[in-house]
């Protein structure tokens, strides 16, 4: 696939360089980091929004904290003295050439958070060439989305079991002709959970102007203005199923009656029939769903814990994968998210098993706190920051980043029965 984002050809991010700086210098040497971005779009939009993004589960989100722990807990032994002139971060994926091993991952209600949010970053994917993941209830339509990304767009699936998935395998056609590169059916969100901070702020669609909602918006001028040149974010991939004339509050109702998992082992079989390109499973955690999921013909393991956004007491995402991917030895693709911050996290990441990694709260931050530019500027960071990150570890290809030498003492690893039989497993040799 073509882009501009090419690693080799990416210029410094912002030190170092000679001349006037762009605008896009300044934002990246303002804004260098995850920290700086979240800081900015605390400030910059309304708190309920910040929280929607940032939360997790329960109270203090302890599962998107341990998500970031177990990341930092990867260690990666470096290596020196090797010729780097050649370092490349380019990768393949389902046929399809990558400009580096990130993408946006799978983001719902983004409309929420920034005002066009879902297009802006699918833009940013499509410029990068990196993959763009397009939720199930994003604020701008898939078929929208494809004319903006056509070479870097992916469609996520939550399901709608109804009448045996009727309106599941219309999103399915509907995402086959608009030229989706990738199905993923996310299976961690069984059941709705009850996300706390959610709750106390009485986030529903469409806003209630509760007191609290009005102070929040008031404090957010700049948000507010552009949310109010927009309207109310809208489920559009629903709008053909709700009605015509359906409101904010009616899609938002729709999606919450009829929207859950519900996707059984027979239902992924049923949509491997019929979807004809890469099908990739998002959510799992233990081997033995990933070899089912292997035995069904599914292309790609998405390992993930939803950014902890779904289970407090769910392992970090980062620690199932060695064993994820030594169970699955190479017939299938691992793909990964969970606090992936930098390009730091995206070698740590590669350099314990998985082939690809996607970020969700990086590039909406990073949207949150910058706007239209957002996007690009999270996309050329990513990219940088892999290209330097290899260099620094002594990689020089994203394959050679699976092969180093790591310790991560929080894997876990399973016995032959599926129990955990202990912490750090041996690491898959490819
Ligand atoms: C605001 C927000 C909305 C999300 N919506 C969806 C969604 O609609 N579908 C889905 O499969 N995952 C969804 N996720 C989970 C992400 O795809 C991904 O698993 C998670 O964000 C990765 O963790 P990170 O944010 O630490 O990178 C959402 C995450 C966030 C932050």
């Amino acid at each position: 696939m073509s882009g501009s984002g090419n690693g080799g050809t990416r210029p410094q991010m912002g030190w170092g360089a000679a001349g006037p700086e762009t605008p896009a210098a300044r934002r990246r040497r303002k804004l260098p980091t995850f920290n700086d971005l979240e800081q900015r779009a605390k400030w910059r939009i309304a708190r309920f929004a910040h929280d929607f993004v940032s939360g997790g589960v329960g109270d203090g989100a302890p599962n998107v904290a341990h998500n970031r722990a177990a990341m930092d807990a990867v260690r990666v032994v470096p290596r020196y003295a090797i010729d780097l002139t050649g370092v490349q971060i380019k990768t393949k994926l389902f046929g399809r050439e990558y400009s580096a091993p990130v993408g946006v991952a799978p983001m719902g209600n983004t409309g929420m958070v920034w005002p066009d949010a879902d297009a802006i970053l699918a833009a940013a994917a499509q410029a990068a060439g990196i993959p763009y993941v397009s939720s199930t209830v994003a604020t701008v339509g898939m078929e929208k989305l494809a004319q903006i990304a056509p070479d870097s767009l992916w469609f996520q699936l939550y399901g709608l079991p109804g009448d045996r998935h009727r309106l599941s395998i219309d999103m399915i056609q509907r995402a086959e002709a608009v030229g989706a590169h990738a199905l993923v059916v996310t299976l961690d969100v069984p059941m709705r959970q009850k996300r706390v901070h959610d709750v106390r702020n009485g986030l529903v669609l469409p806003f209630k102007m509760r007191p609290k909602t009005i102070f929040d918006i008031a404090r957010a001028p700049l948000w507010a203005m552009a949310m109010l040149k927009k309207g109310q974010p809208r489920f559009r991939n629903l709008e053909k199923y709700a009605g015509d004339n359906a409101s904010v509050g009616d899609l938002a109702a729709f999606a919450q009656q009829n929207i859950s998992t519900g996707v059984t082992w027979d239902d992924i079989a049923r949509f491997r029939e019929i979807w004809p390109r890469a099908l990739v499973l998002k959510g799992l955690q233990h081997p033995a769903d990933a070899e089912r999921a292997v035995s069904l013909g599914v292309d790609g393991i998405w390992v993930s814990n939803h950014g902890g956004r779904q289970f407090d007491a769910a392992p970090a995402s980062i620690d199932t994968v060695p064993a994820i991917a030594a169970a699955v030895g190479g017939r299938a693709k691992i793909l990964y998210d969970g606090s992936i911050r930098s390009g730091l996290d995206v070698l740590r990441t590669l350099a314990v098993g998985a082939d690809f990694c996607f970020a969700g709260r990086a590039f909406l931050y990073a949207v949150a706190a910058i706007g239209e530019a957002g996007g690009e500027h999270q996309a050329a960071a990513f990219i940088e920051e892999i290209r330097s990150t290899f260099g620094q570890a002594g990689v020089t290809s994203v394959d050679e980043a699976q092969r180093c030498v790591t310790f991560h003492p929080n894997a876990l690893r399973f016995d032959p029965e599926g129990n955990v039989a202990g912490t750090e497993a041996p690491r898959p040799r490819r």
